[in-house]
């Protein structure tokens, strides 16, 4: 019976209780998405943005996160938040560490870390710059070391 229920509530989810139409104000606060140029990302970055914060957007790729940012702070007519770009491949664990120390050479804390950047069913065979497997390396590897380097450079609570 229970299994039933659990399958019940996925097949139907109860609806939100925290959505962007009723998110407080979040200026004052530092968020950092990874992966914030498409997908869901996007959509975090430009709720956060809209609430006033200060937004990190993490992205492998300069170009296309700066048309992703043009994008959002042009269709949010007013906001007294901040959206920035910052350079983070997780596929690359060596350079992981000079993200968060880039990061944490313009602000003293971090309050909220997204790792929301990943893939999902590559080709067969892809890897990492170090060679793990895309997903795991990306996923998991990178996801943790990205964790684990903000939070000791910027402070952030576990
Ligand atoms: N959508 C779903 O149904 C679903 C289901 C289960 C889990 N998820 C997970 O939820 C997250 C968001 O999903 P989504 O649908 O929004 O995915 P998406 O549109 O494919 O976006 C993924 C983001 O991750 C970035 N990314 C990938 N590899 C990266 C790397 N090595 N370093 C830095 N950034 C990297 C991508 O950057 P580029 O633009 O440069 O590629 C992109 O911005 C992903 O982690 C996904 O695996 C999604």
């Amino acid at each position: 019976m229970t299994a039933l229920c659990t399958y019940w509530s996925q097949l139907r989810p109860a609806a939100p209780s925290l959505t962007e139409a009723n998110l407080p104000l979040q200026s004052g606060k530092i968020f950092l998405v990874t992966g914030g140029n498409s997908g869901v990302g996007y959509e975090l970055c430009k709720i956060l943005y809209s609430s006033g914060a200060r937004v990190y957007m993490a992205s492998r790729s300069a170009s296309n996160a700066t048309a992703a940012i043009a994008e959002i702070t042009k269709s949010v007519s007013t906001s007294s938040g901040e959206l920035k770009f910052l350079q983070l491949d997780l596929g690359d664990l060596s350079t992981i560490k000079n993200s968060a120390e880039a990061f944490a050479a313009q602000e003293e804390r971090l309050d909220v870390l997204w790792n929301n950047a990943g893939v999902a069913t590559p080709p067969v065979g892809s890897t990492t710059k170090q060679g793990h497997e895309l997903q795991i390396g990306t996923n998991c590897l990178g996801r943790s070391f990205s964790r684990n380097f903000f939070s000791r450079s910027c402070g952030l609570q576990p």
